[in-house]
């Protein structure tokens, strides 16, 4: 086995995040989270790597397993659980022949500072990774930007020319959406929950039009934007925007169900009052899994990785610095308190 420090903070003692205890009536907060000192891990076994976390992205989904239960995207995460999202690692030491001491990689990893993992679970990343930006591995080279591609140009089958209505456009699959939408020549529509945000969506990823879903109600500001209708609705929060994206949606329109962040804290989850518009208007809704579509990863790569070198599209990231901001950072990516994704940094 071979073994290398390093560089930065990640050499100091094991911590991990555990949930503390259930989110109460507010939601979840930074409260519910605590972080722990551990003994080191043991070292790799066969086929195993040691690796240190060097940035940890935030994931809203992860909200809707805490006391809940098993999705595909991993278990229900109950008192003492240390949870686990996608992450850039470096290789400290390993007993596999595919990964080297000081290698570079990304997969779902725990919440701790250090970890053992089967190194069938990494990717090792590019050799231009530095230059790309570690966080380009986590956003729009990520499980968001694989995310976002999957659902809008292999389930939506997005169009030249068509309008598309985004909710949760300045969030870490939303911002990737709307980029991808515009690249392929769709006019985008984004909804967002702040002045910050609705500047983002217009003045630096492209959409044409942005609203801010606290101002009243959705179905007004969307028709407002979209006299037309919209094309494709891609949700990333359900709730009142679905709602108002199946009003505006043209005859045989189509949405793509990514995501329900506005139902995740609530005990009884609201389905649309409005659902008789997907008969009189003939829409296709279609839900989708991204961990189901892994054998698309390549094409993705191919497509969105000629887009970031090409500078057509960018990823969007919030960092929170050092491990000890995981809770903070977690609470805050719920209450959309970042742009884009929100990544902790631990160098
Ligand atoms: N289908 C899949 O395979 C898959 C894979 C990954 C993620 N997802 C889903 O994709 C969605 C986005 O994930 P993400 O990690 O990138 O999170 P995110 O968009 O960065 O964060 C969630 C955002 O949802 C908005 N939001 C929260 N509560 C809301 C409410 N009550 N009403 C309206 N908007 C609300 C907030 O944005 P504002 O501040 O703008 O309101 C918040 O920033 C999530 O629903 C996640 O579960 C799905």
């Amino acid at each position: 086995m071979t073994t290398h420090s390093p560089a930065g903070g990640v050499a100091g003692p094991v911590r991990e995040v555990r949930l503390d205890r259930y989110p109460g009536a507010e939601g979840v907060t930074e409260r519910d989270f605590a972080v722990f000192p551990v003994t080191a891990p043991a070292s790799p076994g066969p086929g195993e790597a040691l690796v240190a976390l060097r940035r940890l992205g935030m994931n809203a989904g992860l909200a809707s397993r805490i006391g809940g239960p098993d999705t595909a995207y991993g278990p229900g995460v109950r008192l003492g659980d240390v949870p686990g999202s996608d992450a850039v690692v470096e290789v400290v030491a390993s007993r596999d022949p595919a990964l080297r001491p000081g290698d570079l990689a990304v997969g779902k990893v725990p919440w701790r500072t250090r970890s053992v993992l089967p190194a069938s679970a990494l990717r090792k990343l590019p050799p231009d990774a530095a230059d790309l930006g570690l966080e380009s591995f986590l956003t729009v080279l990520g499980h968001v930007g694989f995310t976002a591609w999957t659902g809008l140009v292999r389930v939506g089958r997005v169009r030249e020319g068509e309008t598309v209505f985004v909710s949760g456009a300045a969030g870490g699959v939303g911002s990737c959406a709307v980029q991808f939408a515009r690249a392929r020549g769709a006019r985008v529509i984004g909804s967002a929950g702040s002045a910050r945000k609705l500047a983002l969506l217009t003045g630096v990823l492209g959409a044409e039009a942005a609203f801010d879903h606290h101002e009243g109600p959705a179905a007004d500001a969307l028709r407002a934007a979209a006299p037309g209708g919209i094309d494709l609705f891609f949700d990333n929060v359900g709730g009142e925007q679905l709602e108002a994206a199946l009003e505006v949606l043209r005859f045989r329109g189509r949405a793509v169900l990514c995501g329900a962040a506005s139902q995740y804290a609530r005990r009884e989850v609201r389905g649309p009052a409005n659902y008789v518009r997907m008969i009189y208007q003939e829409l296709t809704v279609r839900g989708f899994t991204v961990t189901a579509h892994e054998e698309l990863r390549p094409a993705f790569e191919e497509e969105v990785g000629a887009l970031v070198r090409d500078g057509v599209v960018r990823g969007v990231h919030t960092t929170a610095e050092g491990f000890d901001a995981v809770p903070a950072a977690f609470a805050g990516t719920l209450a959309g308190r970042g742009l884009g994704r929100t990544i902790v940094s631990v160098d």
